[in-house]
């Protein structure tokens, strides 16, 4: 559970002891505040689905610059790119085949640099990938590899064997495509390693040259200015026989490797671990605050969207017992959807049942082991759930991410391959192709989503811009309300027990400031009878209206909640709520 950090508090006002590598690293965004990544809103996308600003079919780095503006709006603080390095692009660039430059179909080096220093004057940080499990088989590293005798230094930059049962423990991950992690290689007349697809092999994290060059990789971005780092894939750097080659120790090693690497020239950038495993698991990868700032907290996820289909809060409050502390200047990173699956592999299997059974009838709905539909969706497109889920993101502990579109409600297409369905060009407009792009319809990356209810005709943002009670425009308030209080970033989080399941309730709590959160998950309308004794003689303000609910006495406290309806309030004593009191 979570310690209450209100006791030891780090101290925020830490000055940065260095200046930036980058030479034209602008000043814009906050160097002191070691801490930014606790109080971030992030916003995820895909330079390729943002905004084509040359007419070509694909996003690029210009035409995301036109919309920072929009981030801005939003209430995203940061912004996490999808990789855009140079690739064959058989797993949306998670392949990679150079490090050090840009797919020229999204734009130059320039082009990066000009949209990070944009980005950094309007104090908007910016998070990219470190993918390096593996690369993709065109890079050059390979392709070496493959070519060099056995055995020797070049070959020696990847895993290979000559047996195929060689850890023979090691679960495969993408089940729907791949029967083996080993692939026979004529050139090289060995099998080589892979976690993911046949084309993806592994790097040889026993190789410290290999390790060198990574950070050399780190380096690059980070002197260029980036503020954080995205480590795809990581439990997976190191295998040893005799174990399912996930979270070993030797793989912290290198972890805690990169870090000093970062910390020693680098400070206040993160790195964000991508490591889907259970909470037990996903502790280590904070170490002793010598590995990652930030982790995905994966087994909550799917846990929200069971609560809400079942109306009972017991899958979240179960899974949040049994998350372990974490280091005072760690934080989790929370999500409802990304541009992957929505992965069920950190639930139990009658969970996994359940889940394929509410959210994907559909066979088509499914890929590996999850989900590939959107948020909206996956709600029936009911605002009031949609908003609920949204809460829930924006209130239970860690950095909240927005999968792009989602904000706007955007659907998903089930018919194409891969989880491409989740990410189509973003809908600005009911103009041509959705605003996205002046090319000729056929030339873009990927079809639009065109069919109601989803279809870019009605769900778009300058649409949802006219509209007050648009969901955009929701999204901008929730967002806005979130981060006028520090207790929803950096509290710590504790269940309020109340008879009634359908209600899920805690308390986020940093320093002075305390936030009561009631959450119905029915669709029906609930009530709930609180113990809040404890806090007696509080006065409850409402969030959203700023309006004072009566004070806390020595009776339950009673609360009533519309379908789906949830209540965010600052407790305050009464001295305080004062100046909020207004007569009726
Ligand atoms: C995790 C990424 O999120 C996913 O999109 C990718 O396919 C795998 N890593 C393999 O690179």
């Amino acid at each position: 559970m979570y310690r209450p950090i209100t006791e030891t508090p780090v101290d925020e006002s830490t000055p940065a002891t260095h200046a930036r590598g980058n030479p034209h690293h602008n000043e814009s965004v906050n160097d002191n505040d070691s801490l930014w990544y606790k109080d971030a809103i992030i916003y995820q996308l895909h330079v390729k689905s943002y905004r084509d600003s040359n007419a070509d079919g694909f996003g690029d780095f210009r035409g995301l610059l036109e919309k920072l503006d929009y981030i801005e709006q939003l209430g995203a603080n940061t912004v996490w790119l999808l990789p855009f390095y140079p690739s064959p692009l058989r797993d949306d660039g998670y392949d990679i085949s150079a490090y050090e430059e840009i797919n020229p179909t999204y734009g130059s080096i320039d082009d990066f640099r000009a949209l990070l220093e944009a980005a950094h004057d309007r104090h908007i940080r910016v998070i990219t990938e470190l993918v390096i499990n593996h690369t993709s088989d065109q890079h050059p590293w390979f392709q070496r590899a493959r070519r060099a005798p056995k055995d020797s230094p070049e070959r020696n930059w990847y895993v290979w064997s000559d047996d195929p049962n060689k850890y023979a423990g090691t679960r495969i991950i993408f089940t729907d495509t791949e029967k083996s992690n080993w692939s026979w290689d004529p050139e090289a007349q060995q099998f080589y390693w892979h976690r993911f697809f046949s084309h993806q092999p592994d790097l040889n994290f026993d190789n410290p040259e290999v390790v060198e060059a990574v950070k050399n990789v780190m380096r690059f971005w980070l002197r260029m200015g980036v503020d954080g780092l995205r480590l795809d894939a990581i439990p997976y750097l190191i295998e040893r026989d005799g174990t399912n080659c996930e979270n070993l120790p030797e793989t912290h090693q290198v972890l805690k490797d990169l870090r000093a690497a970062l910390d020693a020239e680098f400070p206040n950038r993160i790195f964000l671990a991508e490591a889907n495993q259970w909470p037990s698991d996903v502790r280590q990868y904070f170490g002793h605050s010598d590995e990652c700032h930030m982790a995905f907290h994966f087994p909550v996820m799917p846990r929200m969207y069971m609560a809400i289909r079942k109306e009972d809060r017991t899958p979240v409050v179960d899974i949040m017992r049994q998350t372990p502390e974490i280091p005072e200047d760690c934080q989790w990173a929370i999500f409802l959807r990304n541009h992957d699956e929505l992965t069920l592999e950190m639930v139990t299997d009658e969970e996994r049942d359940y889940m394929y059974r509410e959210y994907a009838r559909d066979p088509r709905m499914r890929i590996n082991v999850g989900i590939r539909r959107r948020l909206n969706p996956l709600m029936d497109g009911g605002r009031r759930q949609v908003e609920l889920m949204n809460a829930l993101l924006m209130s239970m502990p860690g950095t909240p991410i927005i999968y792009y579109g989602d904000e706007i409600g955007m659907g998903d297409n089930i018919y194409l391959g891969d989880r491409n369905g989740v990410r189509t060009p973003m809908q600005w407009s009911a103009d041509r192709n959705a605003g996205f792009s002046e090319a000729d319809t056929a030339a873009l990356f990927s079809p639009l989503i065109v069919d109601p209810p989803y279809g870019y005709h009605t769900v778009n943002v300058g649409a949802q811009e006219r509209v007050p009670t648009s969901l955009l425009r929701w999204m901008r308030r929730l967002i806005n309300v979130r981060q006028e209080y520090k207790a929803f970033g950096r509290g710590t989080w504790e269940p309020v027990d109340a008879a009634n399941r359908r209600v899920l309730v805690f308390i986020r709590r940093y320093r002075d400031e305390l936030i009561l959160c009631v959450n119905n998950l029915s669709r029906f309308a609930q009530y709930v009878e609180l113990d809040l004794h404890a806090l007696r003689g509080m006065v409850p303000l409402e969030l959203w209206s700023k309006n004072c609910f009566p004070g806390i006495g020595d009776l339950p406290y009673l609360l009533t909640l519309g379908p789906h309806n949830f209540l965010w309030f600052r407790l305050m004593p009464p001295e305080q709520a004062k100046s909020y009191q207004r007569s009726t």
